[in-house]
Formats: structure tokens, C-alpha cells, sequence
């Protein structure tokens, strides 16, 4: 059985017609007649549109953290366009959106809401360069910040084109972005201390500000090792640069307060999206007062849709439930409880691994040891991971095929969820092991 069943395959030569390989997002293609096409979603469930179900671990990329078409969320959204969804005037809801905001991420003294986590780092990152009056990023390999031309720098392209880590080259992640962004931009392996150290003593007085995931989200989820944020936050205070965290995959998500409250890290500025408002379109950028000030005192941000009611309604109901009940203490639990069972399985099967992220959003890296970087985990074993995730797919779970993408869980995802993808699992590596 193929993973898009017939349906699905004359959606995609009907889409392509129309939409360049047939998707809105390059992310969503998988090849040619192997790419899924969705009917619905409920929970932890998906249908893709030839009505097979499958348990769903993708969630959207990471957005839906309380279930796909969660009641209270959409009635919510639904209440509040009945009075009109946009109006460029602001409104309570949203003041409430920024409020709750604030009080739950421990470094966001202010904020300005946005769409997409594109807008957000995009936003982030002009404030930074008008903060400090320069203009280079520094950005961490294998990292995704969105698709704004600042940081599409080696975030997927094989690490052979990286050059020596001791002088890593940018690689822009795709055509169409001006050679002459090259100037503005560093590039170094992540987790990479020493590195980090020498490159902000030769140029940390030019640097703007140091953007990167908390952890890995667009690679693998590897972890941060232990110190290596504290040293961004030492090192950046030291240069007065500005130190952006990129939270639009752990914000709302790893914990109430995300990364920052996960790992006890105070950025300058941080960036949000995805968990905020459980699939609708909402995110948000901010930090501190002194920084977040200046915006609309010479720094332009804005835009038609920053205030759309569907995501502002979207986030109230989603934050107001992260802050009411134990969502995501009780989201953790059940993820560590599927890390562990994975890793005994892969154990049992005598096959390598290193499982990183944490319960919310973790990811696996096979045949290898050891991943600190982009660099270690493209050594790992992309092939059997990808026959894995099909195989899985034909037995009801659905993860990406993309190794690097990790597996998101939301509210939803039952105990007994849990246990099928084990018994799935262990049925699906016995039989690659073979
Ligand atoms: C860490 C991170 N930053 C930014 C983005 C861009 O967000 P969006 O797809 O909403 O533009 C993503 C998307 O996956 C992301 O994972």
C-alpha cells in the first residue's frame, strides 16, 4: 500500500495543474504519488482523503497542542466573527491576547501580534538591527526561522556545502535570495561552544543579534547542551547584542512559558506562532520593554492581518485553557512515556539511536551515537527511518517522513493512543531490522 492512496494521487495531478507540485507549501510534498492529501481531522486523528485514519503525530507541524477541532477553541472563534472578523482598530480580546502573553512567557514584558512565525522572526530581527544600530545576524546550522530571506541560511542544505566549522560558508536555502544578504549573515554549528565564543570576540560588536531554536525543532530537535544557552545569554549581554529566541515551535508548547521557562533561559526577544492559537493563524513577537519600545518610534511594524479575529479568538481560547488545566504536564507525560517505550524498542532491536526534544516534541536519529549539531545528525540513518514512517503509515500512525521534523503530540493523544503506536512500532522496526 502506497501512503497516498488513489484519491490522493489524482488530487495531486489535479493540484498540480493549478499549485507548483501541487501544494501550498513546499513542506507538504513528499514526491510523486507519495504525497498525502488530507480530507479531516479530530483530536489526535487525521483522514487522509481516501478516509484511512491515522493517529497523528504531525499535528499540522506543531500548531494543534489541544486536539485538531477542539470545541472550546472553535466555538470560541465562532462566537466572536459573528461581531466581524477584521477592522484596523484594536479591540479587547486582542490587549487580553497580550496580556495573557506576558504574564505566561517570563522574558515578553511587551508584544506585537503578527500571523505567521515567518512575520514574527521577521519583525524581530528589524527590531534587533534598530536596537542596536547594526546589521549581521548570527544563526545557528540546521536551524529555520521561516521563510524571510534574513535567515534562510544553511538550514537544509547538506552540511558537505557548510565548509570546515571552523569557518562555516552560509548557504542560502534557495534561489532568489540576494547574494549580497550574504554580508549580513553568520553561520555556525550548533551546540558549538568554542566556535561561538571565537566568532563573538572577533565580530560580536557588529552583530545585531544571535537568533536559534531553544532546541533543534527543524532538525531533529536536538538538544541544547547543557550551558550553551546560558553562554548565547552571557555572551550576547557582553557584546550588546541581541539575543533572539526562536519559540514558534516550543512557545505554548514545551511548557506554559516555553522554552524559557523549560530551560531557564531569559532572551532579549522572542518569537511565537504555531501552539499560540492551536492551528489559527496567529503569532507574536516580543521581549523586553526597553526594546519592544521603540517600535512605532521610527521602526516600522504592522500589518492587515496582525489582528485578525479567527486567530486573536483562537489564541484567548487556547491560552486561557493552557493556563486552566494541566495540559501540557499531562502532553509530557504521555510523550516521555512514548520516547521511552521507542527507545526500548530500538534497544531491543539492537539498533543506535539518540532520541532528543523533549515529550511535547521529540524526534530520533538512527545508526548513530552522538548528535550535538546538523552536521552529526545527517550522518544518521534517513533511509530506515523514512521505510519506518511508512511502514507505520500502512499500520495507522502517521509521522513525517522528514527525519528531521519531530513528532508533536497534543491533549488528545490518549494513553491507549500511546500503546497502539508501541505495538505499531515494534511490529514496524522488528521488521526493518529484518
Ligand atoms: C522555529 C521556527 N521559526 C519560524 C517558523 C516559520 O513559521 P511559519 O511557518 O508560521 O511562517 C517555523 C516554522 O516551522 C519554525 O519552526
Amino acid at each position: 500500500m502506497s501512503v497516498a492512496g488513489p484519491n490522493s494521487q489524482s488530487l495531486q495531478k489535479r493540484a498540480q495543474k493549478v499549485l507548483p507540485l501541487g501544494v501550498n507549501s513546499n513542506f507538504r510534498y513528499w514526491g510523486e504519488g507519495i504525497t498525502p492529501y488530507v480530507e479531516k481531522a479530530k483530536g489526535a486523528y487525521l483522514w487522509d482523503a481516501d478516509g484511512r485514519r491515522f493517529i497523528d503525530y504531525r499535528m499540522a507541524f506543531g500548531p494543534i497542542i489541544l486536539g485538531h477541532a477542539y470545541n472550546e477553541v472553535d466555538s470560541k472563534v465562532i462566537e466572536e466573527i459573528k461581531n466581524g472578523v477584521l477592522f484596523a482598530m484594536t479591540g479587547e480580546l486582542e490587549v487580553e491576547v497580550a496580556e495573557m502573553i506576558t504574564e505566561m512567557a517570563p522574558a515578553v514584558e511587551m508584544v506585537r501580534l503578527a500571523c505567521s512565525g515567518t512575520e514574527a522572526t521577521m519583525h524581530a530581527i528589524r527590531v534587533a538591527r534598530a536596537f542596536t544600530g547594526r546589521e549581521i545576524i548570527l544563526k545557528f546550522e540546521g536551524n529555520y526561522h521561516g521563510f524571510q530571506d534574513h535567515t534562510l541560511w544553511s538550514t537544509y542544505s547538506p552540511v558537505e556545502t557548510y565548509g570546515n566549522r571552523r569557518s562555516p560558508i552560509p548557504v542560502p536555502s534557495s534561489s532568489g535570495i540576494p547574494k549580497s544578504m550574504r554580508e549580513f549573515i553568520i553561520t555556525l554549528p550548533f551546540n558549538d561552544f568554542e566556535g561561538f565564543e571565537r566568532v563573538m570576540k572577533s565580530y560580536g560588536d557588529q552583530i545585531a543579534a544571535v537568533i536559534t531554536e531553544p532546541c533543534q525543532g527543524n532538525c531533529g530537535a536536538i538538544d541544547p547542551q547543557p550551558g550553551f544557552l546560558e553562554l548565547i545569554r552571557q555572551q550576547t549581554d557582553e557584546h550588546g547584542t541581541v539575543f533572539i529566541l526562536d519559540e514558534v515551535k516550543t512557545g505554548f508548547r514545551i511548557a506554559n512559558g516555553g522554552a524559557q521557562e523549560y530551560y531557564r533561559i531569559t532572551p532579549d526577544l522572542a518569537t511565537y506562532a504555531k501552539a499560540l492559537g492551536n492551528g489559527y493563524p496567529v503569532a507574536a513577537f516580543g521581549g523586553k520593554r526597553e526594546i519592544m519600545s521603540i517600535i512605532g518610534h521610527g521602526v516600522a511594524q504592522g500589518g492587515t492581518y496582525t489582528n485578525n479575529k479567527p486567530g486573536i479568538a483562537a489564541a484567548y481560547a487556547t491560552l486561557k485553557l493552557l493556563k486552566a488545566r494541566p495540559i501540557i504536564e499531562t502532553i509530557q507525560k504521555r510523550g516521555k512515556r512514548l520516547m521511552a517505550g521507542l527507545k526500548d524498542i530500538f534497544d531491543d532491536n539492537s539498533i543506535p539511536v539518540v532520541l532528543s526534544g523533549t515529550g511535547a516534541m521529540f524526534s530520533f536519529a538512527l545508526g548513530v551515537e552522538n548528535v550535538t549539531c546538523q552536521r552529526d545528525w545527517s550522518k544518521s540513518d534517513q533511509v530506515m527511518y523514512v521505510k519506518m514512517v511508512e511502514a507505520a503509515m500502512e499500520r495507522g500512525v502517521m509521522s513525517d517522513p522528514d527525519a528531521r521534523e519531530p513528532w508533536f503530540l497534543c491533549y488528545e493523544h490518549s494513553e491507549a493512543d500511546i500503546d497502539e503506536t508501541l505495538n505499531v512500532y515494534a511490529e514496524v522496526v522488528k521488521q526493518a531490522k529484518r
